[in-house]
C-alpha cells in the first residue's frame, strides 16, 4: 500500500525529472518512481494511454482477438489495460525500467516482456511481426530519440499500425518539431501512410512554473506500405 499522494508531489516528482537529460538517467528515475506511477498519473489526468488505445480501436481493420500488439515504453501496463478493455488481448512489451516492468508482469497482460534501453540497443523484437506497435509518453525530450521510429516501423507487419504519441509543450517543441520531420521522410520514402494526426488540447495537466490549466497532446497514426 503506497500513501496517499498530492499534486504538488506529483509535481516535484516530474520538475525533479527534467534535470535528467540522458535517456539513462530517465530510465533510473523511473525505476524510483515506479511504485507511484498509476497513483500519479490520475493526479495528472493523464489521458495519453486512453486516447491512444481509442485512437487505435476506432482505425483497425482486423482482428482484434488475433491482432498481437507491441507496447513499447510499456511502463506498468496502462495502454494494454485501456486496449483490453477495448477487445484486444495479445501483447509484448518493451520498456528500459526494470521497476516498471515488474509491474507490467503483475498485470498477466503480456505474453512477453523485454528490458531495452531504446536508442542505445536495438529493439529486441521480430521485424514485420506485429500488427500494431504503439509507444505513449516515452517519445518525448529526454526519453526515447527520434531515431527510434524507424525500429517501431520495421517491427511492424507491412499493413499494420504504428501509433505514437507526444507532447506539444515548450519543453518539447524542438522534439515535436524533429519528430514529425522524420514522421514527414518515412512518409516521402513511402514507408508509411499517416492515417490521422489528433491534436488533444487537455492531454495532462500542467506542472512547469510557467504553464498552467493542461498541456497539449499529439496522438499520430501510421500504417505500414
Ligand atoms: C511516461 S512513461 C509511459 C509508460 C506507458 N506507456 C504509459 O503511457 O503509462 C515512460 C516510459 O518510457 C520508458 N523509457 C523512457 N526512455 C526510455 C528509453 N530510452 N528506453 C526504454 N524505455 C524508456 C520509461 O522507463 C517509462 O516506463
Amino acid at each position: 500500500m503506497v500513501d496517499a499522494r498530492s499534486f504538488a508531489d506529483v509535481r516535484n516528482v516530474i520538475l525533479s525529472a527534467h534535470k535528467n537529460v540522458q535517456a539513462e538517467d530517465k530510465v533510473g528515475f523511473y525505476n524510483d518512481w515506479a511504485v507511484n506511477y498509476e497513483q500519479d498519473v490520475a493526479l495528472l489526468d493523464y489521458r495519453a494511454p486512453l486516447l491512444a488505445a481509442e485512437c487505435i480501436a476506432l482505425f483497425f481493420k482486423g482482428n482484434q482477438e488475433q491482432a498481437v500488439i507491441l507496447d513499447v515504453a510499456c511502463g506498468t501496463g496502462l495502454v494494454s489495460s485501456h486496449l483490453r478493455r477495448l477487445g484486444f488481448h495479445q501483447f509484448v512489451g518493451v520498456d528500459g525500467s526494470e521497476k516498471m516492468l515488474d509491474l507490467a508482469k503483475k498485470t498477466g497482460f503480456y505474453q512477453e516482456l523485454h528490458q531495452c534501453m531504446l536508442g542505445r540497443d536495438p529493439l529486441p523484437v521480430q521485424n514485420d511481426s506485429y500488427d500494431i506497435v504503439v509507444i505513449v509518453g516515452a517519445l518525448s525530450v529526454g526519453h526515447v530519440p527520434v531515431a527510434v521510429i524507424r525500429e517501431l516501423w520495421q517491427a511492424t507487419k507491412p499493413g499494420g499500425y504504428i501509433c505514437m504519441t507526444t507532447r506539444g509543450n515548450g519543453d518539447n517543441l524542438k522534439y515535436k518539431t524533429e519528430l514529425e520531420h522524420m514522421m514527414r521522410m518515412m512518409e516521402e520514402e513511402q514507408r508509411w501512410n499517416c492515417i490521422t494526426v489528433s491534436e488533444v488540447e487537455e492531454w495532462e495537466k500542467a506542472v512547469a512554473e510557467q504553464e498552467s490549466g493542461y498541456i497539449p497532446g499529439v496522438v499520430y497514426l501510421y500504417q505500414r506500405t
